[in-house]
């Protein structure tokens, strides 16, 4: 998905999002990238978000020799510290790791399809039998449930490609392996330094991030379940469970929530996903996620676009059967006026709710009860309206800020009329809105119209 033509289409498609993964990407890549979704965007008309996703503090074996295959039941040591590793010898990117193995402990070699178990503890190092063979590469990711670093690391790494993130005027980070709210903060810190306000997902993806999962949102603007590195940091079966807890806990927050990895992983070289898949994408939807991610699906697979299509269709097809739940109330009057808009908007069938919104939080009050109609978000700014991609059911739009009640409606009108949203002439719509105009935060007027 490198060229302008092909983002193109994949905005036509569906993507409201694109992540661009600094585990794979220069600094040049990145701004070329940037530029290719900006032209794309502009020719949609259409507000598109564009997410950075750092590497972060992954764990990983080191540099091994060529060729290396374990073999089934040989012993391998694991070392904190080693030049070149071999079938027999490998070491870790963190030391620090290798006094947390402990005895039984299973551990996963990149996608686990190398396992090792640990039946020897020394003081430098560790030794692991191997009861999964196969091939180790240089690099390879190293897991095992509840293995941890003790502290967070924002690497030499990070901190270039944050400030690659900023400068290339990006919207959001997705940041890897947060462990807890502090972890964020230290990332908000440096994105403040280059001067710009990003959007900061914490990835959920260790046992710890899931611990400090409501601190973290309190700090955070959204959280991705990283169901990748969960599957193999915490045992395979609860990985279903967190999702729907994660996912209720950002609603409850008022902040998106990603469910990625995997979703549809057979369209990398199949153009019609597997049932299983069908269900799981549909599933998150009715868990009440805003948003779901394909990766290598569009990354590298045969099938990009129709992955994308597929998603697309399947979460449109789950979107109404999304089951309502009780959510805490964040504020009394700005939830009361958008809960009764949502009832309003069912109560008379209006084609859809539109929010104004200064900072997006009206339009996130509105949408995190799922209404059965879409949600337009009327907002000045286009950064906003980039963030709001994110939300579930929002579709965002630049328009003028009302000086005054009875400009209102002729807004909504004008958003119609670029032929962006779809919307029958003559039908109801829910209007929500902060008075004064131009104050970000409030949400304290419900308006019926006729467009
Ligand atoms: P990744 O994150 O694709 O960057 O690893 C997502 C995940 O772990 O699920
Ligand atoms: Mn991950």
């Amino acid at each position: 998905m490198e060229s302008s033509e092909k983002i193109s289409a994949a905005i036509s498609a569906g993507v409201d999002v694109f992540r661009i993964n600094f585990s794979h990407c220069s600094r040049e890549e990145a701004f070329m990238r940037v530029e290719n979704i900006r032209k794309a965007e502009k020719e949609h008309g259409r507000p598109i978000a564009i997410m950075a996703d750092l590497a972060g503090p992954k764990i990983r074996i080191g540099m091994m020799k060529d060729g290396q295959e374990m073999t089934e039941g040989s012993l391998v040591a694991i070392h904190k510290e080693l030049k070149e590793g071999d079938k027999n010898n490998i070491a870790v990117n963190h030391p620090e790791i290798v006094d947390n193995l402990f005895l039984g402990c299973e551990v996963y070699l990149g996608d686990g399809d190398v396992r090792l178990e640990i039946v020897k503890k020394g003081k430098d190092k560790a030794i692991a039998k191997v009861t999964a063979p196969g091939k180790v590469r240089s690099k390879m990711g190293f897991s095992a449930h509840g293995l941890a670093l003790k502290k967070f690391e924002i690497s030499s790494k990070d901190k270039a490609d944050i400030k690659i993130a900023c400068e290339a005027g990006m919207d959001a980070i997705a940041a890897s392996f947060i462990q807890t709210d502090l972890d964020i903060k230290a990332i908000r810190k440096l994105v403040e330094k280059e001067g710009r306000d990003l959007m900061l997902i914490a990835k959920i993806e260790t046992q710890q991030g899931i611990d400090n999962a409501q601190k973290i949102l309190d700090v955070a603007d959204g959280i991705m379940v990283a169901r990748g590195d969960l599957g193999y940091a915490i045992p395979m079966e609860r990985v279903p469970h967190v999702q729907k807890e994660l996912i209720t806990l950002a609603r409850s927050k008022n902040k998106p929530v990603i469910t990625a990895t995997q979703m549809l992983e057979s369209m990398g070289q199949n153009s019609f996903p597997t049932r299983a898949e069908i269900t799981d994408v549909a599933n998150a939807v009715m868990d009440g996620t805003s948003g779901v991610m394909l990766s290598q699906e569009t990354s590298k697979g045969m099938y990009p676009l129709e992955s994308v299509r597929v998603m697309a269709k399947i979460a449109r097809g789950a979107e109404s059967y999304i089951p309502v739940i009780d959510l805490p109330e964040l504020n009394e009057i700005y939830d009361a006026v958008a809960t009764s808009a949502v009832s309003v908007a069912e109560h008379i069938g209006a084609q859809f709710i539109a929010a104004f919104t200064e900072s997006g939080s009206s339009a996130r009050r509105v949408c995190r009860h799922r209404p059965d109609c879409p949600i337009l978000a009327l907002t000045p700014s286009i950064s906003v309206a980039r963030r709001l991609c994110f939300s579930w059911g929002v579709m965002p739009f630049v328009a003028k800020e009302p000086k005054g009640f009875e400009e209102l409606d002729d807004l909504v009108r004008i958003a119609l009329q670029t032929g962006y949203f779809k919307a029958k002439k003559g039908g109801t719509v829910v209007i929500v809105a902060g008075v004064p105009f131009g104050l970000a935060g409030s949400t304290n007027l419900l308006h019926v119209a006729k467009i």
